[in-house]
């Protein structure tokens, strides 16, 4: 169905894998366009309630949108490349089911930026991050300017991105861009069982929590309706008492049982 990605649902997490291993699953149009139609089938699948994102082999997550596209482009495509790229970032970002990046090697530009556009992300030990645009004498394209300071900070993401350093996993976990190192070999089970612990939790809760966070750090009006975040919060907090599971929650707390939501 993907030609550059392999996916398999398990248990109801979705697992996409950026399959070009040679290429160390450098981004390219045609992975872009398959991990829009990937993302696409996420909001869409019933059967899919949680999501990773890893990539194949044991070297890289992505190291990068693809290098040889750049050669020969116009302002106006690079533009267009940009908008291409941030519009696929903006669906992980927003999408209401979790969205967790499996970092298991290389996160450089694009990668890095595709990580950051998951909910959150786990790494491996072997794992390195950088936005290196600028050795190409390039900026990030793909939302890295905006995610790399909301996660980091401005002088962290200042540095990062004028020195086009990479950063280690303990550097990562220590400026907060990942919450999780594992070994090599580990990565996918704990990524695994920390989507199995919150996709058991009331869907429609999680959504409203996705989108009240999007609200505080994203500043495009677009996204945020011209709502502020505590607006947001709010009016989500208000929905939830019009869900079935928030009816179940309370009863399962007051008659000491465990609660068992159905996303309604
Ligand atoms: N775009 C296109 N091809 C890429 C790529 C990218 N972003 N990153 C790696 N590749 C390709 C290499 O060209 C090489 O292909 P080849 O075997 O046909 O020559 C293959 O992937 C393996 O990479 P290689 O450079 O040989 O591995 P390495 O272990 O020596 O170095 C990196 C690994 C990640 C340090 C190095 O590949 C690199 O710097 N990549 C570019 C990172 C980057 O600038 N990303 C941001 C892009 S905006």
């Amino acid at each position: 169905m993907y030609s550059t990605l392999l996916t398999e649902i398990e248990n109801g997490i979705f697992i996409i894998t950026i399959n070009r291993p040679d290429k160390l699953n450098a981004i390219n149009k045609q992975v872009m366009a398959d991990l829009d139609k990937a993302i696409d089938e996420v909001y869409n699948n019933n059967e899919i309630k949680a999501t990773i994102i890893t990539g194949s082999g044991p070297k890289a997550f992505v190291a990068g949108a693809d290098i040889t596209e750049f050669s020969g482009l116009t302002k106006e495509q690079g533009v267009q490349v940009a908008k291409a790229g941030q519009d696929v970032f903006h669906k992980i970002e927003n999408c209401h089911k979790p969205i967790l990046a499996a970092v298991n090697g290389f996160a450089l530009g694009g990668g890095c930026e595709l990580a950051m556009a998951c909910h959150f992300r786990l790494c491996s030990n072997n794992a390195k991050f950088a936005q290196p645009e600028i050795n190409l004498g390039l900026i990030p394209g793909y939302g890295g300017t905006q995610r790399l300071t909301q996660l980091v900070g401005k002088g962290k993401a200042m540095e990062m991105m004028m020195s086009g350093t990479m950063i280690t996993a303990n550097e990562a976990l220590q400026y907060g861009l990942v919450n999780y190192i594992t070994a090599p070999e580990e990565l996918l089970s704990k990524t695994k069982e920390l989507l199995t612990t919150i996709k058991n939790k009331a869907p429609l809760a999680i959504a409203r929590i996705i989108d009240c966070i999007n609200v505080a750090v994203v500043s495009d009006s677009a996204y945020t309706n011209g709502k502020s975040g505590y607006d947001k919060e709010i009016e989500s907090f208000g929905d939830c008492f019009a869900s079935e599971d928030m009816k179940e929650g309370v009863a399962a707390f007051l008659e000491k049982r465990a609660a068992v939501f159905v996303g309604k």
